[in-house]
């Protein structure tokens, strides 16, 4: 299984979390792919066509970044505007992202039981990540189980170089294991 990783962390270099779970990737880079949108476009000027091909070329496509207001960082939304396309992505023979699987990856500063129905962040990740749910079902994608590391920003070192063990796992485990 070929895995393309997409990274949208406007500043890598101060990042904590992020760079631990990239660290771990990195041991271990075989069949994977890691992409990191903000080094490549600083001017946010998205090569359609070349992430469109890349997307063509990997079986499962994991969108990492952390958590920024309920949502994801700006140029990964961007990425969706410019790489999504009707008669690509979707609509009238749009048909290019059919079965491939998808997987997000997020790191939060809020604690996992601040994720839930009366909780301080009231909703859970899962409901908060319905939009980037949606966009991939509406292209015909298959939406796995995300990967979530909760209350990052307070967290040791050792515990982060964990939860990097248990990201390098989530992004490898078949289909069948992960949305059993
Ligand atoms: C602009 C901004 C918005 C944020 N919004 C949220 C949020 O909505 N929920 C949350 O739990 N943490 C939020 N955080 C905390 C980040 O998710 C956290 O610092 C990040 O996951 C740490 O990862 P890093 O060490 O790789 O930068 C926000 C941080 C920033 C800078």
């Amino acid at each position: 299984m070929n895995i393309l990783v997409i990274v949208a962390h406007p500043e890598l270099t101060t990042s904590r979390a992020n760079k631990a779970l990239l660290q771990r990737l990195n041991k271990n880079r075989e069949n994977i792919h890691i992409h990191k949108l903000y080094e490549l476009y600083p001017d946010w000027n998205i090569d359609t066509e070349k992430e469109q091909a890349l997307l063509l070329q990997h079986d499962r496509v994991v969108l990492q970044f952390p958590f920024y207001w309920y949502s994801c960082p700006p140029l990964l939304k961007k990425w969706f505007d410019d790489v999504m396309k009707p008669g690509w992505a979707y609509g009238t023979g749009g048909n290019r992202l059919v079965g491939k699987e998808f997987l997000i990856a997020t790191t939060t500063g809020g604690t996992d039981n601040s994720y839930r129905s009366g909780g301080d962040n009231q909703f859970t990740i899962s409901e908060l990540l319905r939009p980037i749910e949606r966009t991939i079902t509406k292209c015909s994608g298959i939406y796995l189980p995300a990967f979530v590391s909760y209350a990052v920003d307070a967290s040791m070192d050792e515990w982060l170089e964990q939860e990097a063990i248990r990201y390098a796992e989530h992004i490898r485990t078949p289909m069948p294991v992960l949305a059993h």
